[in-house]
């Protein structure tokens, strides 16, 4: 029986890409973002279009999330991965984000992340096998300049997600949290600045960052050997271990970084 992946975000960047290589591999796939439109034209370009599903979600929704698993199970029989990618960035500083802003990007971020993974969790579990993939972000190590929502969001993630690994090994049911660092997406473009307004621009660090593809193939070969954290990115993601072993110098070198 062919495996079944669910990935959120397919419409665009990461989740894009993953869809690409899976269903390159042969997996059937369960495609979901809000655009029905670009998740239709990406099924269409997939080898074995027929085989995947289409499920329309927003992630501020959460309610609908129960009701999506059951549809998802009856047409596509179980579901081995669930790739949570769907999620938005900030660019503006924390004293002028409207706390609806902070609350927007928490709620797409980590509640919606959370709540449909909660939505699976039971199907995984009466399957006895599964695995979960949460893509937090460098931000999820540590804050940034314009990014205290998302790197809160982020650092959310990985507090639910390292204990959701704990608790569900004893049911077979992995879990690999990814930390990307910078990777050539269109993320800046809707990422959200003061007073919910778009960003609407691609960012320089977006635009020279690591490319989509090899960042997927590093997150893809990661989930095969059940690595519980893969960090991805090129020179920025060393970042992190400056940080836990020469703190002082970490601070120097990231408040010299270019925001954007
Ligand atoms: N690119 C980077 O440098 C980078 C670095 C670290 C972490 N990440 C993380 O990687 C993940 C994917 O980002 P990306 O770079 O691929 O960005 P992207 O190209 O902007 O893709 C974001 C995806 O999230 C979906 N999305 C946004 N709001 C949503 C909502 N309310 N409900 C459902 N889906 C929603 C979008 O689809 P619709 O608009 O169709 O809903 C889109 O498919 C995000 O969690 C991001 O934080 C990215």
């Amino acid at each position: 029986m062919k495996q079944v992946a669910w990935i959120t975000g397919a419409s665009s960047g990461i989740g894009e890409e993953i869809c690409k290589q899976l269903a390159q591999k042969g997996l059937k796939l369960i495609l979901s973002s809000r655009s029905e439109e670009k998740l239709q034209d990406l099924k269409k370009s997939l080898p074995n279009s027929e085989e995947h599903l289409i499920i329309p979600l927003d992630l501020e929704h959460s309610s609908d999330f129960p009701d999506l698993a059951k549809q998802a199970v009856a047409e596509m029989k179980r579901i081995d991965y669930l790739y949570n990618c769907g999620g938005l960035s900030q660019r503006a500083e924390a004293s002028e984000t409207s706390l609806e802003v902070d609350r927007r990007i928490m709620e797409i971020n980590y509640f919606g992340t959370i709540a449909l993974t909660k939505a699976v969790l039971p199907i995984m579990q009466a399957q006895k096998s599964g695995h979960i993939i949460a893509i937090s972000s460098i931000a999820g190590k540590f804050g940034f300049y314009l990014r205290s929502a998302y790197s809160a969001s982020k650092h959310a993630i990985q507090g639910f997600f390292e204990s959701l690994l704990l608790e569900e090994a004893k049911n077979n049911i992995s879990v690999t949290i990814a930390y990307p660092g910078k990777i050539n997406t269109p993320i800046s473009m809707s990422a959200l600045g003061k007073d919910r307004n778009a960003h609407g621009e691609m960012d320089h660090n977006q635009a020279t960052g690591m490319p989509v593809e090899e960042c997927v193939s590093i997150l893809l070969k990661a989930v095969d050997k059940k690595k519980k954290e893969i960090l991805i990115g090129n020179k920025e993601i060393k970042a992190v271990t400056l940080k836990r072993f020469f703190p002082k110098l970490f601070w120097k070198i990231i408040a010299k970084q270019s925001a954007t």
